[in-house]
């Protein structure tokens, strides 16, 4: 087929594993992301973005009651990531649904919804199906893909393509931080009329999409990475979760990655790390460089300093334990990359 002859030409490189080499392509698929999006310069806004595929219907976008992300597994995830900076620079209500789920629950969706369609593949049967009943419904449906000529570019009004190159390895990695970038893409563009945020936004577009509120849908998709490559049982679980139930199950034999970067959940962040401790949870702390200190106060638990925005990085933790455990990291077990059945 014209997969398998693509697959074909492209070689792994100096990498063991396409996981392996997607993680660490990212610097150039996130600068292929944005190539040609960012404009500087103009007379009178000085920093922007331009997004050629969207840029008819931003007017009917911003005229929306609701933005709705849908998406399945890790792309669905990717647009958890991006909600919060969505909210922030559109104003605009943003909801989340797992495709399966809507279809399901026939939630409802309206002619004044703009439902954006996050796919990697753009093939996945529950996502188009979804496309096809918000269409039926009259809302304003765009596409957010890798995969140019895919159902779900061909079939949504307007959209992105995400531009991070061919991804091979079954869980996504590479084409995950694209689709963040371009979701923060999106929502610059959304707020673009809004003269209050300007600063704000460029801000945003100076530190390369330096968003820094990542790290529940992090937590989220690190585990999701463990489960389908690692085959081990993993959860993400907000801090404020802890107490709720999840602490229940901390002891001495459960290891747990606590994502405690410099953001305004820090302190919380820190105080969980306590509670853990005093139970005995064996740490993993991911923290700002120079953190390491006001993180793990008795120096118990490992740290993994990250810089001040990273998101790139939780691939990596499954796909090392993927390798010590002897599992197939291109291909786990039981999973494809795109699920083009119900
Ligand atoms: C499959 C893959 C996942 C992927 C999901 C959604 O389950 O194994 O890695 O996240 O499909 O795929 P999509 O192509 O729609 O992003």
């Amino acid at each position: 087929s014209v997969l398998e002859m693509e697959v074909e030409q492209i070689n792994k490189g100096k990498y063991e594993h396409y996981m392996q080499k997607e993680i660490h392509e990212q610097p150039e698929s996130l600068t292929t992301t944005m190539r040609g999006r960012l404009i500087r310069g103009g007379s009178c806004k000085s920093k922007s973005v331009l997004l050629g595929g969207l840029k008819d219907h931003l007017k009917i976008i911003r005229r929306s009651r609701r933005i709705v992300f849908i998406g399945c597994g890790t792309s669905y995830n990717a647009a958890l990531a991006a909600r919060p900076i969505l909210e922030e620079l559109s104003g605009i209500p943003v909801a989340m649904e797992i495709a399966s789920d809507l279809l399901d629950r026939q939630g409802p969706i309206y002619r004044e919804d703009t439902t954006v369609f996050v796919s990697q593949s753009g093939e996945t049967a529950d996502t188009l199906r979804a496309l096809e009943y918000a269409l039926e419904n009259g809302a304003l449906c765009v596409g957010i893909t890798n995969t140019v000529g895919s159902a779900i570019a061909r079939n949504t009004h307007c959209g992105v393509h995400i531009n991070a190159g061919c991804e091979i390895g079954v869980a996504s990695t590479k084409a995950y931080t694209s689709q963040i970038v371009v979701m923060a893409m999106l929502a610059l563009a959304i707020g673009d009329d809004t003269i209050s945020s300007q600063a704000r936004r460029e801000a945003i577009i100076d530190g390369l999409f330096d968003l820094p509120r990542y790290n529940y849908a992090t937590a989220l998709e690190g585990a999701l990475k463990v489960k389908e490559v690692a085959l081990m049982h993993s959860e993400g679980i907000l801090a404020g979760e802890m107490k709720h139930g999840p602490l229940a199950l901390v002891d001495e034999n459960l290891p747990i990655v606590v994502v405690a970067t410099r953001d305004a959940c820090f302190s919380k962040q820190q105080s969980v790390i306590q509670q853990l401790h005093a139970r005995k949870g064996r740490l993993i702390v991911m923290c700002t460089k120079g953190d390491a200190a006001s993180v793990c106060v008795s120096g118990s638990c490992r740290i993994i300093e990250v810089p001040q925005v990273e998101d790139c990085l939780q691939p990596l933790l499954a796909y090392h334990l993927t390798v010590l455990r002897g599992h197939n990291v291109d291909q786990p077990r039981n999973l494809a990359k795109s699920v083009t059945t119900q």
